[in-house]
């Protein structure tokens, strides 16, 4: 984390929104590790007198969490992997630890993004992304976020896009790790899945791209660590069907971007209970009410003035686009593509 990009976004302690309904700043404590400017391991810590929460900075990302234990449940062991374990070894650990093991999953994961946002001389996520800017209303200007924005080329895409900063956000400790080490070193690592537990280790030189613009933070997107309006528009590209509270992720763009601000969002409406209780889905049940199971409808109902749910997300889609293609290879026989639903959503002001 860059120190100017930190004074730029003076970040908020989110445990206070949350728990307190109150706006804290963040200020940098101590600092352990900092290479010109670039502070690699240290501590944010909470203004608030009855908070003083300590948000670590891990590997160059500040991790801004509200529920710090839970968070370490499922992300410490990738904040402790090792980054210098030649492939010979990886392979034998991933033979030990066998499929379906968490390093299985979260390596095939990181290898799955990784290949889409930077494989090879045309990556199957940049249509994706320019689809996105495509869909905005013109040229972005300003500072942006790219929520969920996993191995990040979407974020460097945006910064170049923009000429001025661009925050990257996710949960995922190892994907964020992956876009960290592009804009720290220019360099993008990951294990791409051959078959099984067979992986190629991929080590290139990442492409030309604004690295001194981006910031990545390691946040949730339902509570995100920065103040009302602190940013000109957002992309959240494939997050909606991926989080607990569909709805609760609305809520918030609505509240970080600026009024007047684009948020550009793409969803393959690909519903699954291990991420989103089926309560909580846009659409994808009840086929025989009025809206036949749909979950385009059900979007736009929410997104509608006369919204019955009666939550103002703040929120008003301007422009759709349908069917745009989003591939993911899996592995060297097999590739899961999606047709994705794009929209414009801006933010009342
Ligand atoms: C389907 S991937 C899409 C990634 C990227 N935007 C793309 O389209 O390639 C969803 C991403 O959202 C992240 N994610 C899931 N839940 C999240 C949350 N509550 N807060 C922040 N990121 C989250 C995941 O770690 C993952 O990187
Ligand atoms: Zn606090």
């Amino acid at each position: 984390m860059r120190r100017e990009h930190f004074a730029k976004l003076q970040p908020r302690c989110p445990y206070c929104r949350v728990a307190r309904e109150q706006e804290f700043s963040l200020y940098i404590g101590e600092v352990a590790r900092e290479e010109d400017g670039d502070i690699r391991e240290g501590v944010l810590i909470c203004s608030n007198p009855l908070c003083q929460r300590e948000h670590p900075i891990l590997d160059g990302i500040p991790v801004v969490v509200t529920d710090g234990p839970s968070w370490a449940a499922s992300q410490l062991g990738s904040v402790m992997q090792r980054g210098d374990l030649t492939p010979f070894a990886e392979s034998m650990l991933g033979d030990l630890a066998g499929a379906g093991s968490s390093f299985d999953r979260d390596r095939g994961n990181n290898g799955i993004y990784a290949e889409a946002h930077w494989g090879g001389a045309d990556p199957s996520y940049l249509p994706l992304v320019r689809a996105g800017m495509e869909l905005l209303s013109k040229k972005p200007e300003g500072v942006w976020i790219d929520v969920g924005c996993s191995v990040g080329r979407g974020t460097f895409e945006l910064a170049r896009a923009t000429g001025e900063l661009t925050v990257g956000l996710d949960l995922n400790f190892s994907m964020l790790r992956v876009a960290e080490q592009v804009r720290h070193r220019g360099r993008v690592r990951y294990s791409r899945r051959r078959v099984g537990l067979v992986f190629d280790a991929v080590d290139e030189v990442a492409p030309d791209l604004p690295r001194e613009n981006v910031s990545f933070w390691c946040a949730d997107a339902a509570a995100m660590p920065f103040a009302p309006g602190s940013f000109r528009g957002a992309f959240c590209l494939n997050l909606l069907d991926c989080v607990q509270s569909p709805l609760g992720l609305l809520v918030e763009l609505g509240r970080v971007v600026a009024q007047g601000g684009e948020v550009a969002l793409s969803t393959p409406f690909d519903w699954a209970v291990g991420a989103t209780p089926s309560s909580s889905w846009m659409g994808g049940h009840s086929q025989r009410g009025p809206q036949d199971g749909s979950s385009l409808l059900e979007f736009r109902r929410i997104l509608s003035a006369e919204c019955a749910a009666g939550i103002d997300t703040g929120l008003v889609i301007e422009a759709e686009r349908d069917g745009v293609p989003w591939r993911l290879r899996v592995n060297e026989r097999s590739v899961t593509e999606y047709a994705v639903f794009f929209a414009r959503l801006r933010r009342k002001g």
